[in-house]
């Protein structure tokens, strides 16, 4: 069956009502578009799990701060909706702007989704002020949209999936999240959408990323559970050209801070390499 894709809120929640009407699950995997192997796994996921498989491609401008690539970020609906439909996706809602935030120009004018500051004050959020609040509010109407019984999110973006599972236990919101394992090239490059910016050069320096975790990880693995110590390791491999935005550990349930890893850590880092800000991180396993 090929994909169908759709554009308006109401067209959506016809679809969907259909659906229902035929007793079939769901399962919503909210994307910005620019669709790559990773999101392609987490497609294949929600086929795997729900009778019907939605993908939403929009790229939310309320989650990008000041200065961020929100009029570069690569817009490439023709090819994800190849993507899609090799995936077993049934529908692709690609919403513009306005149907999304009818008063955008008015920002303040938007009721917001906040998480709490204690979460967001550290790793991604730290730097990118009021991202996570911007990824809240859409998160949230996509599931007051959709009413999916699953949605799929990559472990690659690990503050997010965190802050996006709280939300759900928070506001009782009648969906399970799956999350779903990040996606590397062969090389250990963690793919990203922004990947597509880094020149053959860049890629390089880029790889020195996933090479210092892979590096802290194998250092945890023969017995250095210091965090400080494991934080040198990962400073040691990475290229003297890639800017190191943060290398943090934080616990995997709560993700507070750890100095010493008792129980399963996420090690996680964002780095610019030229332009690009990158993110990976590997979970050390106790
Ligand atoms: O991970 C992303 O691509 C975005 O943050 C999401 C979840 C689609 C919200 O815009």
């Amino acid at each position: 069956m090929s994909v169908v894709v759709v554009n308006k809120i109401d067209e959506l929640r016809n679809l969907i009502k259909d659906f229902r009407k035929q007793d079939k699950t769901i399962a919503l995997v909210p994307t910005m578009g620019c669709l790559h192997n990773g999101h392609k796994s987490l497609m294949e996921k929600a086929h795997s799990i729900a009778d019907v498989t939605i993908i939403s491609v929009f790229v939310n401008p309320i989650q990008f701060c000041p200065g961020e690539d929100y009029d570069k970020y690569p817009r490439t609906l023709q090819n994800d909706i190849e993507v899609a439909e090799s995936a077993g996706v049934s529908v692709i809602f690609a919403p513009s702007v306005s149907e999304m935030y009818p008063n955008l120009n008015k920002f303040s004018d938007i009721t917001m989704v906040v998480p709490p500051y204690e979460l967001t004050d550290i790793m991604c959020g730290k730097s990118r002020v009021g991202h996570f609040d911007g990824v809240e509010t859409v998160v949230t109407k996509l599931f007051n949209i959709v009413q999916p019984d699953y949605a799929c999110f990559g472990m690659k973006d690990i503050q997010q999936l965190f802050l996006i599972k709280k939300m759900v236990k928070d506001l009782n919101m009648p969906v399970e999240i799956v999350p779903c394992p990040l996606v590397r090239e062969e090389n250990g490059l963690a793919l990203s959408s922004r990947n597509k910016y880094l020149s053959d050069d860049e890629k390089v320096k880029a790889l020195t990323i996933s090479k210092s975790l892979f590096a802290i990880k194998e250092s945890f693995k023969l017995g250095i559970k210091d965090t400080k110590k494991l934080f040198d390791v990962g400073l040691t491999n990475l290229d003297k050209n890639v800017e190191l935005e943060y290398l943090e550990f934080v616990d995997f349930d709560t993700f507070q801070k750890v100095d010493d890893i008792k129980s399963n850590t996420i090690c996680a880092i964002a780095a610019r390499v030229g332009d690009v800000r990158l993110i990976d991180n590997v979970i050390l396993e106790v």
